[in-house]
């Protein structure tokens, strides 16, 4: 039966998660392979696309541009239509919940010849843009925001120039629409990352055919390339992996393998953290797919015993930082983590709502501009949450009410459908 948008959804208290579990194919990388596939020559094949509503959000703004989309399920063919092959789309592109899709299409908008505007729902409509303005209007194209440079962006494709930019924030999307400008520009376009953010971009951009130069935080891309189309595997979703992960590991009779998941460095700050801390975590049958590292993840409840994250771990586990919020609260000494004043712009402002809803079911929790402090050793209690449409806070909160005593529920909780549509189906198939 479907969740409707605003149905609750109530959690029971568990004992371990066991068994064998896939993930999603990948978020982050389905937008990338989608994109990449529309601007070169012939079709990319894409295998285990991931299912979220948000890359629907991508193809649906990509067949709006002229590409031409099949999709039987998780199979995706996208008919490559050259670098400056897509057309008008003739009235607004719907990026829906997904800053991925505006800020990263945005990217490829600017060297399109032609007007094209960006929308996007309420969520996304009050998330900043002026981070893509910045640089894409250096390089040439004409961008107009609403206030405070939030959506809707309307954009005046042409000609770019090659610019060096340095980030003012740790941010793949930008990163990634900068270079993909730069596919177009005269010359070699250059960014500098503040710190190290996940390079799904730089690595498909090889991959397709583009020539990148790496070094450190320093990426460039030569304009001009010709991208041809591929046959692609997307690996399994870390970020989702991660609510099965904390799950596993605060629960105390959980044995689960998480399968085929991609296990890029640049996404798995999160077992760099766990780790060192007890966490009890294997990773098994590693292998490459298109450049990107896959394999399966062994798990054990654990004795976690908590303490600082350090401020340049923080991009690398970004959209993990809610969960592990949750998991804090079974570790021995709880969690202090500052350096991520960029989770109050995302689907929500994560840093309040995290706070809030941990205290809705009885733990206590510091709030900062930047970061929280949970303390550890903190038995939650069932209550209402709220996610506030947020993907990410419907299902850490669902794992915060497999550890809670008496019954938890979730309002707004199909938002899981942003990234991991069966969320709740997947996470009752492995609770014990
Ligand atoms: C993403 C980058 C991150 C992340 C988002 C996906 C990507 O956002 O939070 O879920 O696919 O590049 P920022 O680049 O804005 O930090």
């Amino acid at each position: 039966m479907m969740n409707s948008p605003r149905s609750p959804r109530t959690i029971n208290s568990a004992r371990g998660l066991v068994g064998a579990v896939r993930m999603p194919g990948d978020k982050s990388i389905s937008h990338r392979y989608a994109m990449l596939g529309a601007i070169a020559a012939g079709p990319t094949e894409v295998r285990y696309f991931s299912r979220s509503a948000d890359c629907s959000s991508t193809l649906a703004c990509l067949a709006r541009l002229g590409c031409e989309i099949s999709r039987n399920d998780a199979d995706v063919t996208i008919g490559g239509k050259g670098p400056i092959g897509l057309q008008a789309a003739g009235s607004a592109l719907d990026a829906g919940n997904s800053g991925s899709t505006m800020r990263m299409l945005a990217g490829i908008l600017a060297a399109e010849p032609f007007r094209s505007v960006l929308v996007g729902d309420e969520s996304l409509s009050r998330r900043p843009m002026q981070r893509v303005i910045d640089p894409l209007s250096r390089m040439g194209a004409r961008i107009v925001a609403g206030p405070g440079g939030r959506p809707p962006l309307e954009i005046e494709g042409g000609p770019l120039r090659a610019i060096r930019y340095e980030l003012p924030v740790a941010s793949a999307q930008v990163k990634s629409a900068v270079l993909l400008a730069g596919l177009f520009a005269d010359g070699s376009t250059e960014v500098i990352e503040p710190a190290v953010t996940r390079d799904h971009t730089e690595i498909a951009l090889e991959h397709f055919g583009a020539e990148i130069e790496r070094h450190g935080r320093q990426i460039s891309v030569r304009g001009g390339a010709k991208l041809q189309g591929k046959q692609l595997h997307v690996p399994g979703d870390f970020s989702s992996s991660a609510f099965f992960i904390a799950a596993a590991m605060g629960l105390p009779e959980s044995n689960l393998v998480i399968q085929n998941v991609g296990l890029n460095p640049t996404r798995t700050a999160l077992l760099d953290v766990l780790a060192p801390m007890g966490g009890r975590l294997k990773v098994l049958n590693i292998e490459q797919l298109n450049g990107e590292l896959i394999g399966d993840l062994h798990v054990e409840s654990g004795g976690l015993e908590g303490g600082e994250i350090a401020s340049e771990s923080v991009p690398g586990l970004i959209d993990e930082l809610p969960v592990l919020s949750v998991l804090a609260t079974r570790m021995e000494r709880g969690l202090t983590f500052r350096g991520a004043g960029e989770l109050r712009v995302k689907e929500s402002d994560r840093l309040s709502v995290v706070a809030e809803n941990l205290r809705r079911m009885g733990a206590e929790v510091e709030e900062w501009p930047d970061g929280l402090r949970i303390p550890g050793r903190q038995k939650l209690r069932g209550a209402e949450v709220d996610s506030c449409g947020d993907h990410r806070i419907a299902m850490a909160f669902a794992v915060a009410g497999l550890f809670a005593e008496g019954a938890t529920t979730i309002r707004d909780s199909s938002a899981v459908d942003i990234s991991f549509p069966g969320f709740f189906e997947t996470l009752a198939e492995h609770v014990i």
